[in-house]
């Protein structure tokens, strides 16, 4: 079996949602507490042993390239005034030499695109994908839970939680053929299904380890839900020829993309700050019109 060395981070969408925070920001710069969510995502794959990271961006992202290089005179002056521990924090941010490459996703036509604007950094190998909109808290990372999956079985492996059944039209839903304790063995995949039509309420997140051959799938530039090329009709594809599971994974996913989930990511992270905890609780309970 064929590790899994390689990430990519499709960061080409709009954020409609999030207008006009990301009219001339990019989704993913925006912070929760203080760091950006795709340094928080990039922080998990290293985190699980990934050594090659591989951004799909697009127009007007350059932020991202920016944060994860030099900032010379940023740097300085915090030499100068003697701030070592923000500075070894942002130097840790900075990559090897030649792990992080960049493609660009000219029009965003859907998250299928988006990955298989990464085929060739990617290559005959297996990879991950970790959407950074999907703020996962975990004890262990996410993907090294995954990983620790596909060690032992091969194939996909896409990172699952349950939704009630009426939100089932928001998100990629799995049909299941068994379960062995949190690995659900997967048969079929319905991308955003209305809640009468969802085989279950197993949704994915956006965690995946996928093989290579996705990009035969893709290649197809196959129009799915909401008119775009969807990852979940690929994936879709493969059933029946590769081993395909879902983990459930032990954490808490909170959907950035969405301002509410946003607000409480915030929250549940800055709840871990020693430094903010008592402020933010004090606000609370201070402030009970607010409920
Ligand atoms: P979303 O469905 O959240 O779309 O994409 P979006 O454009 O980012 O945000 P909204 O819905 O307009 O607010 C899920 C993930 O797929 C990436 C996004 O950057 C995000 O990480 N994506 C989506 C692309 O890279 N390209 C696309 O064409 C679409």
């Amino acid at each position: 079996m064929k590790p899994v060395r390689k990430a990519v981070f499709p960061v080409g969408g709009m954020g409609t949602r999030f207008l006009p925070a990301t009219k001339s920001m990019p989704k993913e710069m925006l912070p929760v507490v203080d760091k950006p969510l795709i340094q928080y995502a990039v922080e998990e794959a290293r985190a699980a042993g990934i050594e090659e990271i591989i951004f799909v961006t697009g127009r007007g992202k350059t932020a991202i390239e920016n944060h994860f290089d030099h900032s010379y005179e940023l740097e300085d002056m915090l030499a100068r005034k003697n701030k070592t521990e923000i500075l070894d924090e942002l130097m840790d941010l900075l990559p090897n030499e030649g792990s992080i490459s960049y493609t660009r996703q000219q029009e965003a036509l859907g998250l299928g695109h988006a990955i298989y604007c990464a085929k060739n950094i990617v290559g005959n190998e297996p990879f991950a994908i970790l959407l950074a909109d999907d703020l996962v808290r975990a004890k262990r990372p996410c993907l090294r839970q995954m990983l620790d999956i596909y060690e032992q079985k091969g194939g996909n492996i896409v990172a699952i939680e349950e939704v009630p059944k009426e939100k089932t039209s928001s998100y990629g839903i799995l049909d299941v053929a068994s379960q062995n304790g949190n690995v659900i063995e997967v048969q079929g995949l319905v991308e955003k299904p209305a809640p009468e039509d969802a085989p279950s309420n197993f949704s994915i997140i956006g965690r995946y380890i996928l093989q290579p051959e996705v990009f035969t799938f893709l290649e197809k530039k196959k129009i799915g839900a909401g008119g775009e090329i969807q990852l979940t009709d690929a994936m879709a594809e493969m059933l029946g020829t590769i081993p395909f599971h879902g983990l459930l994974f032990e954490g808490e996913r909170f959907d950035c993309g969405d301002k509410t989930g946003f607000i409480l990511a915030n929250l549940a992270f800055a709840m871990e700050r020693g430094d903010m905890r008592d402020g933010i609780k004090e606000f609370l309970q201070t402030n009970k019109d607010l409920f």
